[in-house]
């Protein structure tokens, strides 16, 4: 049963995110991605959760992490794809076809910029989003993930 595994939570980037902290500081800040990652495994640690977190720029990278998160039956997907938010149906397929709950996250509220950023392929088979609150987007869809899972224990409780 998938509640009975260990409580991984796996965090995958997407394109550039690997260039936080240099890349438009403006809009992004100026946290490293692994700065932020680290503070994610901290909380991570105080929440009981077991953290695994990923980053590449390449499309078909993510969509076999997808899979395997499936295949492991880990508890969550924190996902921030970056630009393949707006325009990947791999992606979207990917996570249409996994039984694990996908957050989508970013650093910074795209409906708020380029109009080019205002559709997400993702959204609508995305368990939920949190956008806008800089690196704090990733702590609260964790904050997210283990709310869920006390959720789900207390209804399985009756
Ligand atoms: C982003 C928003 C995307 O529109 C952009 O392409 C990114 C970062 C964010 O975290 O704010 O690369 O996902």
């Amino acid at each position: 049963m998938r509640g009975s595994t260990a409580r991984i939570v796996l965090v995958l980037n997407g394109p550039n995110l690997n260039r936080l902290g240099r890349r438009e500081p403006a809009v992004y800040g100026t946290e490293t991605l692994d700065a932020i990652m680290d503070r994610l495994h901290a909380r991570a640690q105080a929440l009981g959760l077991s953290l695994e977190t990923r980053q590449s720029n390449h499309e078909g990278h993510l969509v076999d992490w997808l899979h395997e998160a499936d295949d492991r039956g880990v508890e969550a997907v924190i996902l921030n794809a970056g630009a393949l938010t707006h325009t990947s149906v791999a992606l979207r397929d990917a996570i249409a076809g996994l039984s694990v709950p996908v957050i989508e996250v970013h650093l910074s509220n795209p409906a708020a910029r380029e109009a080019f950023r205002h559709r997400s392929r993702i959204a609508p088979v995305a368990r939920g989003i949190i956008q806008g609150f800089g690196a704090l987007s990733y702590l609260l869809a964790l904050d997210a993930v283990a709310a869920m899972g006390q959720e789900r224990a207390t209804t399985e409780k009756g």
